[in-house]
């Protein structure tokens, strides 16, 4: 698929597709359906690109749950080199006594997730745990614990199933590569 007007970017190979998602959210839903047994996990997404593995993961989930969403941004070009991220849409209940499962689509250098995850340990959250369904390892520049990861992919830029480039993409089923140039 290539969009005109743009960097000539199109979807290269498929590096995931749907069914091998499918089943690998089927598992981190199990496992984490035995870790939380007896609780009432509060699972909160952070927008845009986690929304779609968010709403597979909470119908592969066995428990109660209650979820929330956020949506963050970064200070200037640097990402968030600042230490800080930039809520743009904030939670609409707190996070005090609960135990909070965030969920992210990609991490990559790390900076949203260790920025975002002192933000909500302020809230006063009785657990905070992550899972994400991308892992770039070769992209990380701060050490953030993962508790629970779909896959580790190469340094490569992905699209489909949330992921973005540009803001599009997002609605593709297989998680691609996306390719620069003819
Ligand atoms: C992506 C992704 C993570 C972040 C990971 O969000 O959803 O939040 O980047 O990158 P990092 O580990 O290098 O900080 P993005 O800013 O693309 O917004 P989106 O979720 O709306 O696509």
């Amino acid at each position: 698929m290539a969009w005109p007007g743009r960097r000539n970017e199109s979807t290269g190979p498929v590096l995931l597709d749907c069914r091998t998602i499918r089943n690998r959210v089927r598992e981190l839903g199990a496992q984490i359906t035995r870790d939380y047994q007896g609780k009432t996990p509060h699972l909160v997404a952070v927008l845009k690109g986690a929304s779609i593995f968010h709403a597979d993961l909470v119908r592969a989930i066995e428990l109660p749950l209650s979820y929330d969403f956020i949506a963050v941004g970064s200070y200037g070009t640097e990402g968030t080199s600042s230490g800080e991220v930039r809520i743009l849409k904030d939670l609409e209940d707190g996070l005090e006594g609960k135990d909070v499962l965030l969920v992210e689509d990609i991490v990559d250098t790390g900076l949203t997730l260790h920025s975002l995850v002192q933000n909500l340990k302020e809230r006063n959250p009785l657990s905070l745990k992550i899972v994400a369904l991308l892992n770039k390892p070769a992209g990380r520049k701060i050490d953030v614990p993962v508790d629970y990861t779909g896959f580790d992919i190469p340094d490569a830029f992905v699209v489909g199933y949330g992921l973005d480039y540009d803001q599009r993409y997002r609605n593709l089923p297989d998680i691609h590569l996306l390719r620069f140039g003819k």
